[in-house]
């Protein structure tokens, strides 16, 4: 089916092809049933790029995300391409997405279904009902930062090093994002750094502050230091509503996040970068689980994170919010009736019937055909 909307599919490595194919399910489910129509076209990413060209993500690939309108990706990395050369690691073909797409937002909704209350490790009262987005800047600090690298010392020492950077300009332009989200949200934002031992943090607090002040102080801001951030996610999660934060403490929060909600295999996330004059973003879509080696090939996978991502990417880059309202919809229904993948089993799993990747794939689809 022709259509405007031209999407790159990279399933990367592990268990990203075995959840991609789920979503693929939805998708042409969407076709047939919605008349809603992608220009699909795939590509190799991360260790399987590799294993056929060398690098982990080829000139082409890279082309062809920074001309599709969406980007759908599974996931990279893997013990077999452990000894990779640095440069060539299958997470390169990742950061090099982000950084040549200039997806400085990365949206990490974390959100708790009624009916996984109790897979979550928390009591019940503390996470019921959360529903939490960390905003991760997602193209800077340490992950790209200059100097980086390894040398000899003076004492003939090996030593490492990496360097946390950020311009006021790369701080002002997610926190921007937060405030925006906020404003449709219960109007919150949560700053987080380390502003008591990092330059870059004593930054990222003043320019967060200034920022509100300027364009934002409707939204009520708060600051808290990372460390402190990781506790409260812990005591009391339900106080927050947006949490803006840097590259590398963001990675580890959303990670955090994501048990509160009772599994890292729920968890979508969705990438953005600045509008264009037609306001068209780049836009990538990924859960923020990995290739989950210990689980892959073997039909174990969760496939809603995946899902998830999916239904972002109709949101977000396609304005299809009802379309995306029914995936989400459909997710929430089948695990009501209780089906559940491994990561799922834990907690009172009464009532509950375990099934494979393929299973919850099957069982989203056919409940969005009771929903239609
Ligand atoms: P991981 O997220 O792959 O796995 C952590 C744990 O969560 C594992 O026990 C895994 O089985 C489980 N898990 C993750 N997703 C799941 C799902 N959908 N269903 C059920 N269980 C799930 O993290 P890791 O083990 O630290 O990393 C493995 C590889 O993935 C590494 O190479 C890492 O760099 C890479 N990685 C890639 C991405 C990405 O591509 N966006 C994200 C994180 C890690
Ligand atoms: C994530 C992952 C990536 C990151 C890796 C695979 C580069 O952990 O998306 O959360 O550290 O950003
Ligand atoms: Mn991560």
């Amino acid at each position: 089916m022709a259509s405007n909307r031209n999407l790159l599919v990279l399933p990367g490595d592990g268990i990203g092809p075995e959840v991609m194919n789920e979503v693929r399910k939805i998708i042409s489910w969407m076709g047939k049933k919605r008349a809603i129509g992608f220009d699909i076209k795939e590509d190799l990413v991360g260790g399987a790029s590799l294993d056929k060209h060398d690098t982990p993500l080829t000139d082409a690939a890279m082309k062809n995300a920074l001309d599709a309108d969406a980007v759908l990706f599974g996931s990279v990395g893997g013990p077999k391409w452990d000894t990779a050369d640095f440069s060539k690691k299958p997470e390169r073909g990742l950061l090099r997405l982000r950084k040549e797409m200039d997806l400085f937002a990365n949206l990490r909704p974390a959100k708790v279904f009624d009916a996984l209350v109790d897979a979550s490790s928390l009591k019940p009262e503390i996470v019921k009902g959360l529903d939490i987005m960390i905003i991760r800047e997602l193209t800077s600090g340490v992950y790209f930062g200059e100097p980086r690298g390894r040398q000899t010392n003076a004492q003939g020492e090996v030593e490492a090093f990496d360097t946390q950077r950020y311009t006021v300009g790369e701080i002002r332009r997610v926190c921007a994002v937060a405030f925006e989200l906020a404003r449709k949200r219960k109007n919150k934002v949560l700053s987080s750094e380390k502003a008591n031992v990092m330059h870059t943090g004593v930054l990222w607090r003043e320019e967060a502050t200034k920022l509100h002040k300027e364009k934002y102080s409707d939204v009520k801001l708060e600051h808290m230091y990372a460390d402190a951030l990781a506790m409260q996610l812990l005591r009391q999660p339900k106080e927050f509503d947006v949490i803006v934060t840097d590259n590398l403490f963001g990675d580890i929060l959303s990670d955090e996040a994501s048990m509160l909600t009772g599994s890292l295999g729920l968890l979508p996330s969705a990438s953005l970068g600045a509008p264009d004059a037609t306001g068209r973003r780049k836009a990538l879509y990924e859960p923020i689980h990995g290739s989950a080696p210990d689980i892959a090939g073997k039909g174990l996978a969760n496939p809603i994170a995946q899902t998830l991502s999916y239904a972002m990417m109709l949101r977000y880059s396609f304005d299809l919010g009802k379309d995306a309202d029914m995936v989400e919809l459909a997710v929430e229904n089948v695990l009501k009736a209780g089906y559940r993948t491994g990561d799922l089993m834990v907690g009172n799993t009464q009532g509950t019937k375990k099934v494979g990747t393929q299973e919850m794939g099957d069982a989203i689809v056919k409940e969005l055909d009771r929903l239609a």
